[in-house]
């Protein structure tokens, strides 16, 4: 079978490289030629770990190929993946669903056979109705469907999760489509990978239902962690204890500096959007983001509060600007927030992430950028983690405490062992347990 998928951002490329590693033909198209070079020149141009080697291996056997060119790719491809931007419209909480629409329009004037559109983006449940619509009014002859097919990848995770998921949900209305979509992930289901095949409109919801709770779950125990932190409870002891209970679980049940990224800020008020729209009220999902943007501003201030000298003298280093571990991506990260509003209050701020400083010097200014912990640690007051990489979690405290010059760790991520810093002579403070100072 030979697909296209259009975009080659996050979840195209991912998708493509997924699939022609299946066995598929698989052609990505972008419009960005630069982008496109790259691609061609074995150039990946995100971090995401697995991603490099997958695209490399199906280049070489010849299944996977990069093009500007919508006509070539969709002309005998049983299925195109619509995997564009859906970012929030300036100033509202909606989806912009321009590109969408557009390459809709484009598949529909090139496609000569039978062909399904499948919508990989995020999007507002009704689009693929609408989608469809679109497209029919661009090319009235067009032979096609629309199907819905979200992604559940996570940055980071995404090659893993897209060849190991939980489940696949196929929303279709039709069963010609319902034929091709389950022939694309034959060789999940092959596996025992759940299908679950729905109408498009239920598949549009499963997206935002499931990202939504998740954002959910975070706010709740970034809420139990301060109420721990007020009681003299552990967060650690209580999420495992409740965690266990299979019904509550132990995943995305830990507390941090407030969820960010390119997902769940943008979902959690797209399904506020929608359901206004509705007349349906979400007030739950209001307060998850109500107290998602208050958790981020209170960041910089529960710093300032610790730090011991004035913050116009202090130096602090941030530890992670990625808003997760294992990505590049600074989007909606907590360090967007919390280095300006440090800078507004007089700081002078130094960094260290081990995979997000390129896009960190594009976006902060008059911070010092250092290649690793201990030299952005150099004379600070302070260190702050604000990302949960792998590599500060062995983090040296003895050469720590010799580039320091003062003796503050705040650990936003919830890494270490309070006895182990406090022993190598720091005060620490944590989220959801009481503060340790120095003996
Ligand atoms: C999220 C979903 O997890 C994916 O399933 C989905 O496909 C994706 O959005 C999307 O819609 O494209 P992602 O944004 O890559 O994936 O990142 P997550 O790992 O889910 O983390 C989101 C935020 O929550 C991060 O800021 C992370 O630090 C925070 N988080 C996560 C916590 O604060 N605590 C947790 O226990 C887990």
């Amino acid at each position: 079978m030979k697909i296209a998928v259009i975009g080659t951002g996050y979840v195209g490329l991912v998708s493509g490289a997924c699939f022609s590693h299946f066995g598929f033909d698989v052609v990505c198209v972008d419009q960005d030629a630069k982008k496109i070079a790259s691609l061609e020149s074995g150039i990946i141009p995100i971090y995401e770990p697995g991603l490099e080697a997958v695209v490399a291996r199906s280049r070489q056997k010849g299944n996977l190929t990069f093009s500007t060119e919508l006509a070539g790719a969709v002309n005998d491809a049983q299925a195109v993946f619509i995997a564009v931007g859906t970012p929030t419209k300036a100033g509202e909480d909606q989806a912009d669903l321009t590109y969408v629409f557009e390459a809709g329009r484009q598949v529909a004037r090139l496609i000569t056979s039978y062909t399904v559109v499948v919508i990989k983006s995020t999007v507002p449940v009704g689009t693929a109705n609408k989608l469809r619509a679109i497209m029919l009014e661009a090319n009235p002859s067009a032979q096609f469907d629309v199907a819905s097919n979200p992604e559940f990848l996570r940055e980071g995770s995404a090659v893993d999760d897209f060849l190991h998921p939980d489940r696949v949900v196929i929303g279709v209305n039709s069963p010609e489509a319902e034929k091709v979509m389950r022939n694309l992930y034959q060789p999940l289901s092959a596996s025992s990978v759940p299908l679950v095949v729905t109408s498009s409109t239920s598949a549009e919801l499963i997206k935002y239902t499931a990202n939504c709770y998740l954002a959910m779950r975070i706010g709740f125990v970034n809420q139990v962690a301060d109420l721990c932190e007020a009681v003299g409870a552990d967060i650690r002891e209580v999420a495992l204890g409740a965690g266990l209970d299979k019904r509550i679980g132990l995943h995305y049940f830990a507390p941090g500096p407030g969820f960010g990224g390119s997902c769940f800020p943008k979902d959690t008020r797209a399904m506020i959007a929608m359901a206004r729209e509705h007349k349906v009220p979400v007030s739950i999902i209001e307060d998850v983001v109500v107290a998602n943007e208050r958790r981020r501003v209170a960041v910089a201030p529960r710093i300032a509060a610790v730090l011991g000298v004035a913050v116009q003298k202090s130096k602090i280093a941030i530890l992670g600007i990625a808003f997760k571990a294992d990505t590049d991506d600074i989007r909606d990260a907590a360090a967007l927030e919390v280095i300006p509003a440090l800078q507004a209050m007089g700081a002078t701020i130094s960094v260290f992430d081990p995979a997000a400083m390129e896009h960190g010097r594009k976006t902060f200014s008059n911070v010092e950028w250092c290649n690793d912990i201990y030299s952005a640690a150099q004379n600070a007051d302070a260190v702050v983690v604000l990302t949960e990489w792998n590599e500060f979690r062995g983090i040296d405290f003895a050469k720590l405490k010799k580039a320091v010059r003062g003796t503050v760790i705040l650990d936003f991520r919830n890494l270490y062992l309070p006895d182990d810093v406090v022993k190598a002579g720091f005060s620490y403070h944590s989220l959801g347990r009481a503060s340790r100072s120095l003996l």
